[in-house]
Order: C-alpha cells, then structure tokens, then sequence
C-alpha cells in the first residue's frame, strides 16, 4: 500500500502545533510552539489571547512542519485538524487555517477530536499495539476513563464530575506560589515533599469508574487558610507532595477497578497529566501486578501536539471518514456523544 503522509494542526488551548505523520505511527516531524511564557503572566490561560498568539503563529509552524518533515504541501494525502473540545476562539484559528489549506491544495479534510488525538499519541510509540484496550486520558481539561473497542470506537466508562486532573494541579500550584502550567512545578516540588504530610481526601465521583477533584482543591485551599490564621508555616513541597499523590490515588484506584473489572490486558495512560512521574509510576505498578501491558507516550506526546492529531486523521483517513469545508470548532465536543 502507498505511503499515507497526513499533517496535523492542532491549537485547541495554548500550543500552536504541527506534525507530518507517515502511515499513523512514524513521525517525520512535530513542531509545537508554546505560549507558557506569555500566559505565565496571567497564572493561567488567558483565551483571546491565545487565539491572537495562534494566528500570529500558525503559518511558520505549519511550514517549519513539512520543512522538518522534508516534504512539500503537494506530498501530503491530508489535512487533519483538531476542531473540538477546547477553547472556541483558539479552535476556529486551527480549523479555518486547515480548511484554506486544504481548500488550496485540493486536500481531504479531516476534523479530529482532541481527545482521540491524546488516544492516539499512544500508538506512535508502541507500533505493536492494537486495540481494544483501556486508556485514562488526564490532561488540563479531561479525565476521561475509555474503552478502546478498535480504531474509532470508545467506549466512556468513566469521567470527572467537575475539575479535570491538570486543572487542579494547576489551581493548587497557583495558591502554592509555583506558578503556571502547574503539573510539571508540583511534579517537580513533590520531589523533595513527603506525601503522607497532610492527609487530603481522595475524592469519586457518582458511578464506580468516576472521578471528583473539586473537593480535594476545596480542602487544599481550606488547609492552607487555615495554616495562614494560625500562622503554621505552609512547606509548600509538602503540600505539593500530598496533594498529587491524593490526585494520583484517585486515578490509579479507578483505574485499577477497571482492570479488575474489564479483565483487559493493554492499559494505557495519555494526555498532558500523563508525564507526571508519581502517576506513570503507580499506574506501571497496577499492570505489573495483575500482568498487564503498560503503554505511556514520551512527555512530549502526552501534552498537546500535531502528531498525535495527524495519527488520529490518519485511521480515519482510511476509513474514507472526511469532513466538509462547513467543519467548524465545537468547544464541548463529546468523544462518545449521547
Ligand atoms: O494535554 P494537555 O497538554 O492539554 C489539555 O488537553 O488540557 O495537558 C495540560 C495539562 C496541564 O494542566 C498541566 O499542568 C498538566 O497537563 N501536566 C502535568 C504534568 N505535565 C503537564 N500534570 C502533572 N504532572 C506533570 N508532570
Ligand atoms: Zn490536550
């Protein structure tokens, strides 16, 4: 079969990126240009701006793409972009840029779902899996526990009830004075922290496979007030320390359960929450345990990228699944609707 060569774009929150992925799974090139520095100043997103900074930048990453990639536009078989869920201004940015891109060079387009895209970003590295098998998406605005029946085909068995995962690292990192984005701050602060300092709940939500992170943030911010009226010194790495092990409890728990339950033998972890080092940690250990196969993308295809949206197009490319140049951004896009 010819060689399937699809460009990805993704720029649903605050990375402008894109990749060129052969065949799905080999990456020719994945340019990610970050606006951390930018929203660091603000402790956190700040959306209009977002979409001006992707506007600014979406055409030197796209070409710095197919430059790294070593192909020119006329190479590509697609154009897959990510059109939801995310931030609207940021998406329209993404899919308008793919839709005139795609339009000038008489390209298939294919809208991707950005949670999907996280699914997928765990078969670039591990070319020997196949679905079905489990995989906790954990990023800055899902925790999404699905069932990976074959390409294309989810099953939610699980969901946070209010925060995700990485919008509590990054609520808690704030108030704890290690700055924005606040997975990776705590991650690294939690090093030198002991985890059993402070007890936090560890919160589920309604059904068995659900999560819940607003009380734990509630009960962070309460021990912190209360420490502050007391005058108690607050050791922020503690702190720190405690809190991502209670996140980590609670995802590793449900995650378990669903092992236990579903009796599946691939477990996988992706999103941007994925490279937090406690987690990949006890989540290896879960599999190991019960003689599962583990599977974790490199950090850098665990939060946002283009590859992991190009290896989506890519399996629907296949299945002839394109869209029409009426694709617009939906910002609460499901991945399993109704
Ligand atoms: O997947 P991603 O890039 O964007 C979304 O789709 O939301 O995930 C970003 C999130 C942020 O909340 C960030 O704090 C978190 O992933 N994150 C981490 C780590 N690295 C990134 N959380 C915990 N530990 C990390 N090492
Ligand atoms: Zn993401």
């Amino acid at each position: 079969m010819k060689d399937v060569l699809i460009l990805g774009i993704e720029s649903s929150c605050d990375e402008t990126a894109a990749a060129v992925v052969k065949n799905g799974r080999e990456v020719l090139s994945n340019v990610i240009s970050s606006q951390i520095d930018i929203h660091t100043l603000y402790g956190g997103v700040v959306p209009e701006i977002a979409s001006r900074k992707h506007i600014e930048r979406i055409n030197q990453v796209v070409s710095g793409a197919l430059k790294e990639a070593g192909v020119n536009s006329s190479g590509l078989d697609a154009v897959a972009v990510t059109y939801g869920p995310g931030l609207i201004g940021p998406l329209l940015t993404g899919v308008s840029f793919a839709k005139a891109y795609a339009y000038a060079l008489s390209l298939p387009l294919i809208g991707v779902n950005h949670i999907e895209g996280h699914i997928c970003a765990v078969y670039i590295e591990n070319k020997e899996l196949e679905p079905a098998f489990l995989c906790l998406v954990v990023s800055g605005g899902h925790t999404h526990l699905v069932r990976v029946r074959d390409y294309g085909e989810y099953e939610l068995i699980g969901r946070t009830m209010d925060d995700a995962a990485g919008e509590a690292f990054d609520k808690i990192a704030r108030v704890i004075g290690l700055g924005y984005p606040g997975g990776p701050k705590i991650d690294m602060a939690a090093r030198d922290g002991n985890p059993e300092a402070v007890s936090f709940p560890r919160g589920h939500g309604l059904s068995e496979y659900d999560f819940s992170f607003s009380g734990l943030k509630s009960a962070v911010l309460n021990y912190l007030n209360t420490c502050e009226m007391k005058g108690e010194k607050i050791v922020a790495a503690d702190v720190a320390a405690s809190f991502q092990k209670a996140v980590v409890d609670v995802l590793v728990v449900n995650a378990a359960k669903a092992l236990d339950n579903f009796g599946d033998k691939r477990f996988a972890i992706a999103g941007g929450v994925a490279s937090n080092s406690l987690f990949r940690s006890e989540v290896e250990k879960e599999c190991l345990g019960r003689g599962v196969d583990f599977f974790v993308p490199s950090p850098v295809l665990c939060t946002d990228n283009g590859a992991m949206i190009a290896s989506a197009g890519y399996y629907k490319f296949i299945k002839g699944e394109f869209s029409s140049l009426s694709l617009n951004g939906v910002a609460d896009l499901e991945l399993c609707p109704g």
